[in-house]
């Protein structure tokens, strides 16, 4: 069975926007399992530009609510991951002027950081992935290194599609990394830019075990409400 992880950084981006209380991510990740999706993804960023320490921990400290924590390689914030405990944790790079995750790690400048942090979880049996681009020595890397999961990064797929230029050459990109690493034992997860159509595509590769969706999904719910939108994507994540 396939999963749906719905990112709710951006309920935090609308909360801050007044710098009151509304809308409350603690309540969002209540709400988005209540209507089906199988866990809840945040990320602490370094600049904490939407979700702060203080939603990491509270969202985190429910028992029936999985959490993926996002999380840069810094230290502090490993720390402070570690001392949270999320169920999940997605390794990704960050870059301060970036808007968003706009790439993969880069996995042989960091070989060696990346598998000692990656044991430190592992010891708290915390399942861990990196979020990678579609490249086939990344996921050997992947291996080496002992990691649960990847996540392939697909924006540049869901750019393409969206500005409805050929994708079959990205698209098999994807496919090829995700039947390599299912080949060699890792978890796959994709993530970024996805929508209906992005998804539906993906959901032809069957490697593919979770979806990571954040932005489409609190924009698209400004006009369907966010119990319609969930329940679109289990829907497209169940039959494709
Ligand atoms: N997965 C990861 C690892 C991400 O960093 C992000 C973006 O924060 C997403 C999924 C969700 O991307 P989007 O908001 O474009 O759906």
């Amino acid at each position: 069975m396939k999963r749906l992880g719905v990112n709710i950084d951006h309920v935090a981006t609308l909360r801050n926007a007044r710098g009151e209380k509304h809308p409350d991510p603690f309540y969002a990740s209540k709400f988005v399992t209540k209507h089906g999706a199988d866990s809840v993804t945040i990320h602490l960023r370094e600049d904490r530009r939407h979700i702060n320490d203080f939603d990491a921990k509270k969202i985190c400290s429910q028992k029936k609510i999985l959490v993926n924590l996002e999380i840069s390689m810094n230290s502090e914030i490993v720390k402070k991951a570690l001392s949270i405990s999320p169920n999940f944790i997605c390794l990704v790079p960050e870059n301060r002027k970036e808007i968003t995750t706009e790439g993969g790690l880069n996995l042989k400048a960091n070989k060696k950081k990346l598998k000692t942090i990656i044991q430190k979880f592992k010891k708290k049996k915390i399942r861990t992935s990196l979020f990678i681009d579609a490249n086939l020595n990344d996921i050997l890397i992947s291996k080496e290194i002992d990691v649960d999961c990847i996540e392939i990064h697909t924006g540049k797929l869901a750019n393409l599609v969206k500005a409805k230029k050929n994708y079959q050459k990205e698209f098999l990109r994807i496919k090829k990394c995700a039947q390599l690493a299912k080949k060699l034992g890792i978890e796959v997860h994709a993530g970024h830019g996805l929508d209906y159509k992005v998804t539906k595509l993906l959901c032809k590769i069957k490697e593919i075990k979770e979806f990571n969706i954040g932005h489409f999904i609190i924009g698209e719910s400004v006009f369907d409400g966010l119990p319609k939108v969930i329940k679109k994507f289990k829907k497209i994540i169940r039959n494709n």
